[in-house]
């Protein structure tokens, strides 16, 4: 049975075992799949385990993500760009791969579930970590009008929009009704924390998406959309997109993400 895993820390909470299995059903095929808790600063010793133990193919998360950019033999465009892999692949001559798959599902999620164009936007990204640093070239890919960078620590937003060549304001600067898409990519949303950004910049949005997720609306979600945002949007579906992308870099089959997001946020899963 080909064999996969998600590496991270924690890890017990992972979501993707279930993902893909939901997917290998659609393909009609049985694959192994599953969570393996890395110690910090180990990842490289367990990655190498499971792939000299036949492993196939692997996803990366927190926080190992850096981590596996820098062990694996090569990388994409997109996993060199965003300086993180979430996806490890096992090439024929028995060679890493390194992928990552977060933008293309955030583009994917934001298109397919929400129906929203990104062409021609106006879109604000909050935050300079990890996290939004790996949507920032599938964003810019989708022509925006502007993408806007904008961080707690300021010097971080223009760092990143130096090397993309986007651009970066603060949060006491943005405009107001500025916006017509809004991301959170910070990691203060876990925890129930909103960037310190006015409500009146969110007057325009209509969209307001939160890279993170949880059973209930988020509070960056809830905060958007008292602001007049339009809709607001968790992070569910851009963990499943992530992983239909990462399923079909592994196996060559596309799934269709549809009844796995249903599924999910209906709790079977
Ligand atoms: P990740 O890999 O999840 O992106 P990270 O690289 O540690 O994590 O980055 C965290 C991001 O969330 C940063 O942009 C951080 O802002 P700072 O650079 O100013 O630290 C942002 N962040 C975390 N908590 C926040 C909060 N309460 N308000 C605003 N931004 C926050």
């Amino acid at each position: 049975v080909p064999r996969y895993a998600v590496f991270g820390n924690p890890i017990a909470h992972s979501r993707s075992p279930a993902i893909h299995q939901m997917f290998a059903a659609q393909e009609g095929a049985a694959i192994e799949y599953e969570r393996i808790l890395a110690e910090p600063g180990r990842f490289a010793e367990s990655a190498a385990a499971f792939f000299a133990a036949g492993g196939l193919g692997a996803n990366v998360t927190v926080p190992f993500k850096t981590d596996a950019c820098a062990w694996a033999d090569s990388l994409s465009a997109r996993a060199r760009a965003a300086g993180a892999a979430n996806t490890l692949i096992k090439q024929p001559n028995g060679q890493i791969h390194a992928d990552n798959t977060d933008g293309l599902g955030l583009v994917a999620d934001i298109r397919r579930h929400f129906q929203v164009a990104l062409a021609g936007k106006r879109i604000l990204l909050i935050g300079a970590g990890g996290a939004a640093r790996g949507v920032i070239l599938p964003l810019l890919e989708c022509r925006p009008a502007s993408l806007t960078i904008a961080n707690r620590t300021a010097a971080k937003a223009r760092e990143l929009a130096e090397t993309f060549g986007a651009s970066a304001a603060e949060f006491a600067e943005l405009p107001a009704a500025g916006f017509d898409i809004a991301i959170n990519a910070t990691s203060g949303s876990l925890s129930g924390q909103v960037p310190a950004i006015a409500a009146k910049v969110f007057t325009q949005c209509e969209l307001a998406y939160d890279m993170a997720y949880g059973r209930e609306p988020t509070a960056f979600m809830r905060f958007a959309q008292n602001a007049g945002a339009q809709r607001s949007a968790d992070g569910l579906g851009m963990l499943v997109e992530q992983a239909a992308e990462s399923y079909r870099l592994w196996r060559g089959f596309s799934p269709n993400t549809a009844p796995v997001l249903a599924a999910l946020r209906a709790g079977e899963i």
